[in-house]
């Protein structure tokens, strides 16, 4: 045998002058094959048109895959089910941010460097008193964590590998404090200052709920729970705040004002949002019985209502997350005695229904992470306007994991997509005095 296997190639042929252009093929490890389409505008002058990116890679990573349809979620290669049951948040942290689990002396040094980072600048817990006492803790969280960028000015030389480094450090370790105090504020408590011997999920716990004037006693269930949640939220590949956090980065813009911009965009119900509308929903839902009348308004379409924590982009099967989530809700109720929660019984009578009926099931919609996080989160004592800030929380490493991997890629550039244009043609201006 002589010779190299020809690279794979796609030839697109253009009908109208039956132009012919070759678009090189890419492979990942796993996955579907890409086509490179990076010289298709400068070879023909034709743009591509995906509004909501189904079809389109927009970048090369190794950080996270799913595959949708097999309802598959791998952390640089770790199965999410081994890792929610075998690992902790601080590692799954070290496994996205830096590309393996760390050892034991990593690990310690690790969980040692992000402790010293929980404080926040002081001067940034006054900024809190600007903000009205009913303010929506994502808002407060937008706010705040912009404001970093105010106080950190050794941290923001992206081209330092070092700088990205303990700004990475900074976002992990103060995003709890951060969005603590937005709580605290809300309900006139004075700030908890974190407390460095407890580990990630304990201190949030202990900075929400804690009062200075008595020890808050950590429920090891709820704190193992948490950390539990944390690690089923840390990153989900390129939805639409990692992508925000990668454009908004391709600018050269600072770290802090990125994760601010993924926030912003995890707000969305349509995204990290939902899990709080999925409450709102089964509280309106109100009873079982008043399902049926429920899922009627959904399929009907015409009151604009969907069925809020079903459905993904990607998972055309069960999203791995919300099984562990399902289980996870039992035994975290069943831990803090909270038998036959109405919300819970609502929500699997939901689930059932729906996945019995044609319209979910041709269109292949599945509960999602958002599903049943709301239902613990709430037995932890949680208000539901928390909800989206712990997510939030845990979404911060798989946001900076990815923009420290877009900064350090040699292909990165501004990311600037093209339009269809379909406005006016160039016209002549018409003054004022002579328009009708
Ligand atoms: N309830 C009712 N119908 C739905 C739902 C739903 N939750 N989701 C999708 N559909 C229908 C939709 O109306 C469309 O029907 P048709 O083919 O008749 O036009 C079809 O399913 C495809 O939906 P789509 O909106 O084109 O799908 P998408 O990939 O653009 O949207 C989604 C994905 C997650 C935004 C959507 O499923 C949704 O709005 N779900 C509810 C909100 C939610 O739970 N979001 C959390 C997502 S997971 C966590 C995260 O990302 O943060």
């Amino acid at each position: 045998m002589s010779g190299t296997a020809a690279k794979p190639t796609i030839t697109m042929i253009d009908n109208t002058d039956g132009k012919r252009i070759d678009l090189p093929m890419m492979d990942g490890t796993v996955g579907p094959r890409v086509m490179d389409i990076r010289k298709l505008y400068g070879e023909t002058g034709h743009f591509t048109y995906d509004p909501g990116f189904t079809s389109t890679a927009s970048c090369e990573s190794k950080i996270t895959y799913i595959d949708g349809d097999a309802g598959v979620l791998l952390y640089r290669g770790y199965p999410i089910e081994d890792l929610a049951e075998h690992s902790d948040f601080m590692e799954v942290c070290y496994l996205l941010l830096k590309g393996d689990l760390p050892n034991a002396t990593q690990k310690a040094t690790f969980e040692r460097d992000i402790t010293l980072h929980t404080m926040i600048h002081e001067q940034l817990t006054r900024f809190y008193q600007g903000f009205r006492r009913d303010a929506h803790p994502m808002a407060v969280c937008c706010g705040v964590v912009g404001a970093l960028s105010a106080f950190y000015h050794d941290s923001l030389n992206i081209n330092d590998p070092h700088q990205r480094m303990v700004a990475s450090y900074r976002l992990i370790a103060k995003l709890p404090t951060i969005a603590a105090m937005a709580y605290k504020y809300s309900v006139g408590q004075p700030f908890m200052y974190p407390k460095n011997e407890l580990n990630y999920a304990e201190n949030f716990l202990h900075m929400t709920f804690g009062v200075p004037c008595e020890e808050y006693k950590i429920n090891k269930t709820v704190a193992r729970a948490l950390d539990r949640l944390f690690i089923l939220h840390a990153d989900h590949e390129q939805n639409a705040s990692t992508s925000t956090v990668r454009l908004a980065g391709s600018s050269g813009a600072n770290p802090f004002a990125c994760i601010a911009a993924g926030i912003a965009t995890l707000w969305g119900p349509a995204h990290g949002g939902a899990n709080e509308a999925v409450l709102q929903m089964l509280q309106e839902i109100g009873s079982k019985d008043r399902i049926p009348e429920f899922i009627r308004k959904v399929k009907d379409k015409s009151e604009g209502v969907r069925l809020m924590g079903f459905g993904h982009r990607v998972y055309k099967n069960f999203d791995p997350r919300a099984k562990v989530i399902r289980k996870a809700a039992h035994d975290v109720l069943s831990e803090l005695g909270v038998h036959n929660e109405p919300l819970l019984e609502i929500a699997m009578e939901l689930e059932r229904i729906a996945l019995q009926d044609d319209y979910f099931v041709q269109r292949k919609l599945y509960p999602n992470v958002d599903f049943y996080s709301g239902i613990i989160y709430r037995a932890m004592g949680f208000p539901t306007s928390m909800f989206t800030a712990l997510f939030a929380v845990a979404r911060t490493v798989g946001w900076i994991a990815q923009w420290n991997e877009m900064i350090e890629d040699p292909a990165q550039k501004i990311g600037r997509p093209r339009q269809l244009y379909t406005g006016h043609a160039a016209r002549a201006f018409v003054p004022l005095a002579a328009r009708g």
